[in-house]
């Protein structure tokens, strides 16, 4: 059935590849990140997709940012009682398989229906410690990603994450789905991560470079966060952004509302 459904070719590239990293880095014993649940997803990583990272920062990328959320969450979770945890573009993530959760948080899971599909087979949501619901949504649809989300979290503390998401989104959907995750729960907390136009660029041509074409956006506006009532509380540099001019001091460049290649967290209260 698993088999079937990577035949079909309708599970991207991308969830593949944020798998791959963290399979391949959880190998390494120099490396912090330990998710022995992404090898499962890992080997059945079409060829054609093993080679799109490389000769770029990208699986380096995806190895930091999971590191920094899981930090980030874990502090949240130690700071305050969240009920909730929606996880847009949820791919092969498994952190409530995977990492110490709150036993009165439950979490729901956006993403594809191949994506879910695949995830059910590998990885039944009924196995996690919590209750985890998955929920096939294309998250451009905002209508019915909202009518899906405000009744499950209405009064709810939530915290909102989409790790690896906006850069497969151009700028418009980005707003309008700032939009839309702005209405859920009583609260929220929304954990993303972004990439400059630069990074997104160079990435896209090293996937086309590989055969296998990822479409990918740079977004450098907080504003685009901002009209939609979120305010930006912390801000992570990833690996790329220590390499650019853009990162000279990350307090400056969100001061100046220009965002390098970081995780954020923002927050709607
Ligand atoms: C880079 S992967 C990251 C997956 C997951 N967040 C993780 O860290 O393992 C991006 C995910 O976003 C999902 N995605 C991208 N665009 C989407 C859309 N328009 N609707 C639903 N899911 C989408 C993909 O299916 C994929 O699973």
């Amino acid at each position: 059935m698993s088999a079937d459904i990577v035949a079909a070719g309708n599970v991207p590239a991308t969830a593949f590849l944020t798998a791959l990293a963290r399979a391949r880095a959880t190998d390494d014993p120099d490396n912090l990140l330990r998710d022995p649940i992404a090898a499962r997803f890992a080997e059945l990583c079409p060829t054609a997709i093993r080679g799109v990272t490389r000769h770029t920062a990208g699986a380096a990328v995806v190895v930091a940012r999971t590191v920094l959320i899981d930090r980030m969450l874990a502090e949240l979770f130690a700071r305050e009682s969240v009920d909730t945890c929606v996880n847009l573009g949820a791919g092969f993530d498994a952190r409530p398989f995977r990492m110490a959760w709150p036993a009165h948080c439950q979490v729901i899971e956006v993403d594809s229906a191949p994506v879910l599909d695949l995830k059910d087979e590998l990885l039944p949501a009924a196995t996690a410690g919590v209750p985890v619901e998955r929920l096939r949504c294309d998250l451009r649809d905002t209508d019915r990603l909202t009518a899906l989300l405000l009744p499950r979290t209405a009064g709810r503390l939530c915290v909102i994450l989409a790790e690896g998401l906006l850069t497969y989104l151009p700028q418009a959907s980005v707003g309008a789905l700032a939009s839309a995750v702005a209405g859920v729960g009583m609260a929220a907390d929304w954990i993303c991560d972004v990439l400059s136009p630069d990074s997104a660029r160079s990435l896209t041509r090293a996937s086309q470079a590989a055969g296998a074409p990822l479409e990918m956006h740079g977004h450098t506006q907080l504003t685009l966060f901002e009209a939609a009532g979120w305010r930006c509380e912390q801000l992570e540099l990833l690996p790329s952004a220590r390499l650019t001019k853009a990162a000279a001091g990350s307090r400056a460049a969100a001061s100046s509302q220009l965002l390098p290649d970081s995780v954020l967290r923002l927050r709607r209260r």
